[in-house]
């Protein structure tokens, strides 16, 4: 065959495949097929001129033009199918609304906790945290309670062994903050209490948040006042609150508080049991026996302690009538907060 021939024919192929790849739609892949290999294409025009070739080279001739032509319409095929899986779109469409990523918010315990300390930092107390596995000591004994208190019975507390309970309220941090430093003491305490109880208005693990202040002249004015204006902030302005005379073994005059109904208003319902009053905290003047187990002198400060629980001054302000809902960990009722 003749190198002139061999050459021309190679250039063809060249130029077909460069031209494919120059070609960027469906159109110009067709243009190319049809300049190339179609009926009147150069590869059918070389194809015809065959017969004006010698013999002996004809053979030569066809096979390589029909390499060409096999080699052409495979490229093209090719092309075609990278064509189609791009026409396919991109695998991100920007044009699409973006998906909204759904934020997690605080749990209704953890936002009150807050909004309880804000409320009590703000008139200066500071904040402190202590164990929830704790000695009878702290909890019972350095407060006073008698050997024989109904508190200490198995039916109440939880015990981990002979001497050792989880905490049945933050109490005993009275106990440890006094052992810590001296006064004056202004201190707020949040944490987690265990008793053996389970209702709609009782779980084994609650919540509480521990008042003490102690100074000289702290009196039951200032525990009226600061428990007042708690309230006030807490659950509003117009709120009514009664102190009620109560016993606890580490106060001395106690006090219950009750807040005028917040979910009937006053004329009486099933959560204030038809009284128009409901209570939310204990509360008391530091009896000076537990002075003695801190060292403090009772002639030189005296002071006011109060405990609250969280899970139920939070279903009053919200109106939740089932303590379990906050444990239960469904979205519907944790996103309305
Ligand atoms: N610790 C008491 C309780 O759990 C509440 C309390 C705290 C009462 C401080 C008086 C003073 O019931």
């Amino acid at each position: 065959m003749p190198e002139q021939l061999k050459t021309a024919l190679s250039e063809l192929a060249r130029t077909a495949l460069n031209a494919l790849n120059l070609a960027r739609t469906k159109t110009e892949i067709e243009e190319v097929r049809v300049r190339y290999l179609g009926t009147k294409g150069s590869v059918s025009g070389l194809m015809r001129q065959m017969g004006s070739l010698p013999k002996d080279v004809r053979p030569q001739v066809g096979a390589l033009a029909n390499r060409i032509k096999d080699e052409l319409t495979r490229a093209l095929a090719d092309r075609l199918t990278d064509l189609s899986a791009q026409s396919q779109g991109p695998a991100l469409d920007v044009t699409l609304p973006g998906r909204r990523t759904r934020r997690g918010r605080r749990h209704p315990i953890s936002r009150t906790i807050e909004e309880i300390l804000g409320i009590f930092t703000r008139m200066g107390f500071n904040v402190a945290e202590g164990p929830e596995v704790e000695t009878d000591y702290y909890c019972f004994e350095a407060l006073n309670f008698p050997p024989d208190h109904p508190a200490r019975d198995m039916q109440d507390t939880l015990f981990v062994s002979d001497k050792v309970v989880l905490r049945t309220h933050t109490s005993p941090m009275q106990v440890r903050t006094m052992e810590a430093q001296r006064p004056p003491v202004w201190v707020v305490v949040p944490g987690k209490t265990y008793r053996r109880d389970s209702d709609v208005t009782h779980t084994p693990m609650f919540h509480q948040i521990e008042g003490l202040v102690v100074d000289q002249g702290i009196t039951f004015g200032h525990l009226k006042g600061v428990l007042t204006s708690f309230v006030h902030q807490f659950f509003g302005p117009d709120v009514p609150v009664r102190f009620r005379p109560s016993f606890f073994p580490f106060t001395e005059p106690s006090a219950e508080v009750d807040i005028g109904c917040v979910i009937c208003g006053g004329p009486g319902c099933r959560v204030c049991k038809n009284s128009g009053w409901l209570e939310i905290l204990g509360s008391g003047m530091v009896d000076p026996e537990v002075y003695k187990f801190v060292g403090y002198d009772p002639e030189q400060v005296t002071g006011f302690a109060f405990g609250m629980g969280i899970e139920r001054v939070a279903m009053l302000k919200y109106g939740i009538d089932d303590i379990r809902l906050f444990f239960d960990n469904d979205l519907r009722f944790l996103k309305q907060f």
